[in-house]
């Protein structure tokens, strides 16, 4: 029994880009439940849902301690009834039976098996699922047909659906860069998403490269990529050229929240940490490397804190951070710019802080943005 005046109440901002969530996690049982939910709606094409669940989730993240009693969570926001029906489930069984059904189910079992192809999204997944495929052997057999990254995918499932090191990370980090730097002096690159936010651990690694002189950055994209194949680096890439266009196409009248930077999706082929700099005479029983998912993606300077900071997560502070800008500032912010809708003008910015600064925010370094 706990006394009244001793349970520890709560507070919190309502956006998540107002608080300060760090890797700490003192509700993990209860995220990861909220978590699954929602990947659960994102997965059956109800983002809505997926939303409203990954609020509930940053917002218990964002706790100082475990919560222990429903009492705590009066006046948080983004607390709906059906998150809070789940929390109390948790706190009162140790389980809630809808998360736990959940994760039974043939049709989520049968989503996160094709989902965890690179290449395949949850419409591709849904339809294959219609025709009777749930499990990658179905897949083989049925003779469907799989684009050139739905291949790749299939090809080197085990390798993509392991998680990535920072060590393995940061042996990718110095092949980007010596790429970067033999094919273009002086510019730069930065790792960004979740291992910028201090993860220890990711589903793939992204860089953010740049040149410090506006322009020099144009055409750098397939010169990085000609190299980092050449060297054998790559099993699979996809580039995408730069479509953006500031005053045709510019954040006032944002078309999407994906970004038009020139950007690759690729598969790196990296050597064994045993193996790195070692030239073998027979060859060794086991396979000498594993395959890693890259995204690589090139800015101008004059966008780059836009760029950083849209690239380095997590996805829901990205989209607390544009809510915010939307609903309570009347500004458009985008991986490009931020346009303030009141001054009919772009706001320009050198750095994070900077934009931070504009949107009237405090400033969340990037490990505290792990909503
Ligand atoms: N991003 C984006 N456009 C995409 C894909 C990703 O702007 N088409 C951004 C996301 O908003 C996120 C960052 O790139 O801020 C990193 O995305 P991702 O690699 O998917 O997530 P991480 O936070 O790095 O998590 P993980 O460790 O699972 O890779
Ligand atoms: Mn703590
Ligand atoms: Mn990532
Ligand atoms: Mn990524």
């Amino acid at each position: 029994q706990i006394n009244e005046a001793e349970v520890v109440l709560f507070s919190v901002p309502s956006y998540a880009c107002q608080r300060r969530t760090t890797l700490d996690n003192h509700n993990v049982t209860l995220t990861d439940a909220l978590s699954l939910l929602a990947e659960n709606a994102e997965l059956s094409d109800e983002d809505g849902r997926g939303v409203a669940f990954r609020r509930a989730a940053a917002v218990l993240k964002a706790l100082p301690a475990p919560v222990t009693a429903m009492s705590q969570l009066t006046g948080l926001p983004c607390l709906g009834d059906h998150s809070l029906r789940v929390i109390k489930d948790i706190l009162e069984n140790e389980a809630s039976d809808e998360v736990e059904s959940t994760k039974q189910s043939d049709r989520f079992k049968a989503l996160k098996v094709l989902t965890g192809i690179f290449g395949v999204g949850s419409k591709t997944a849904d339809r294959w699922i219609r025709d009777g495929i749930h499990n990658l052997h179905q897949l083989q057999e049925s003779g469907a047909t799989l684009n050139r990254a739905q291949q790749a995918g299939l090809e080197h499932y085990d390798d993509l659906n392991q998680q990535v090191t920072k060590a393995e990370a940061d042996a990718i980090t110095e092949i980007v860069q010596e790429a970067v730097v033999s094919v273009l002096p002086g510019a730069q690159v930065v790792l960004t998403g979740g291992f910028r936010r201090g993860k220890q651990t990711g589903h793939d690694v992204d860089f953010l490269i740049t040149h410090p002189e506006e322009g020099r950055e144009v055409g750098l994209m397939p010169k990085v990529v000609f190299w980092l194949e050449s060297q054998g680096f790559l099993l699979y890439q996809k580039t995408t050229r730069n479509s953006y266009l500031e005053v045709k196409d510019g954040p006032g009248r944002p078309s999407s929240n994906m970004d038009r930077f020139e950007r690759c999706l690729s598969i790196f082929k990296l050597a064994k940490k045993e193996e790195r700099g070692i030239k073998l005479t027979n060859p060794p029983a086991h396979r000498r490397w594993r395959a890693v998912r890259v995204d690589l993606v090139v800015s101008p300077i004059s966008q780059f804190a836009f760029a950083l900071l849209g690239w380095t997560g997590s996805k829901l502070f990205e989209r607390e951070l544009r809510r915010w800008a939307g609903h309570e500032k009347a500004m458009s912010l985008s991986s490009h710019a931020l346009y303030d809708n009141k001054q009919s003008r772009y706001l320009r910015a050198a750095s994070e802080e900077e934009i931070f600064a504009h949107l009237g925010l405090e400033y969340i370094p990037p490990s505290e943005r792990n909503a």
